[in-house]
C-alpha cells in the first residue's frame, strides 16, 4: 500500500474559507462583481479567450443560418431545417459567451470588422448539400477541438466559464453528429 505522508495529505486538502473570511473579501472590490478574490485565472486573458469563442459563435450562426436558406435540391427541405435549428442553437451559445464576458467586466465584441479573423472556425458556403453539410461537420470538429483545450485550460480556475463551455460543448458534439448522420444518408461520408 502507498504511504502518503502527513504533509501530502495536508497539501492534497482544498482549503475553504470560513464564513465571516467569505463576508469580509464579498465586502471588499464590490465593482468588480462576480469576479472576487478566489478567481484564479488572469481575468483579461479569459475575456480576451472568451472573444475568440464569440466570433466562432458568431460565425457559425451566419454559415448556418445561409446553408439554410440557400440549401437546394432533392431532400433539401429536411436538412434546411436541421441548418436553422443549429443557427438558433450558436446563436444561444455566442448571447452565453457575451453574457460571460459581460459578467466579467469586459465587452463582448460583435464588430462584423475582423469577425472572420477572431473566428476559430470558417464562414464557407458551398454550391451543393453534401458540400455544405462536410463545411458545417468540419467547422464543428474545430470548435470541438476548441472547447476541449478551454475547458482543460480553465481547470479550477474559473469553474463557471468552464461549466459554459461544456455545456455548449455537448451541443456541439450533438452537431457534429448530425451532420455525420446527414453525410450518411445522402451517402457521402468520404472526404
Ligand atoms: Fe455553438
Ligand atoms: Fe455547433
Amino acid at each position: 500500500m502507498k504511504h502518503t505522508s502527513p504533509a501530502a495529505k495536508r497539501t492534497a486538502t482544498p482549503f475553504i474559507s470560513d464564513v465571516k473570511s467569505l463576508r469580509e473579501r464579498a465586502r471588499h472590490h464590490i465593482e468588480q462583481g462576480a469576479v472576487s478574490e478566489t478567481y484564479i485565472g488572469d481575468v483579461a486573458r479569459t475575456i480576451e479567450i472568451l472573444q475568440t469563442v464569440l466570433a466562432t459563435e458568431l460565425v457559425c450562426v451566419l454559415r448556418y443560418t445561409q446553408h439554410s436558406i440557400v440549401a437546394t435540391g432533392i431532400a433539401s427541405e429536411g436538412v434546411k431545417a436541421e441548418f436553422a435549428e443549429h443557427a438558433k442553437e450558436e446563436h444561444e451559445h455566442a448571447m452565453a459567451v457575451a453574457e460571460r464576458i459581460n459578467q466579467l467586466g469586459g465587452e463582448p465584441d460583435f464588430n462584423p470588422t475582423g469577425l472572420a479573423t477572431r473566428s476559430a472556425s470558417e464562414y464557407s458556403t458551398g454550391s451543393d448539400l453534401v458540400t455544405m453539410i462536410k463545411e458545417n461537420l468540419i467547422a464543428e470538429r474545430i470548435a470541438i477541438d476548441h472547447y476541449r483545450e478551454l475547458i482543460r485550460f480553465f481547470g479550477d480556475n474559473d469553474p463557471s466559464t468552464r461549466a459554459m463551455l461544456e455545456s455548449i460543448l455537448a451541443v456541439e458534439e450533438e452537431h457534429a453528429s448530425d451532420m455525420l448522420d446527414l453525410l450518411t444518408t445522402h451517402g457521402a461520408t468520404k472526404m
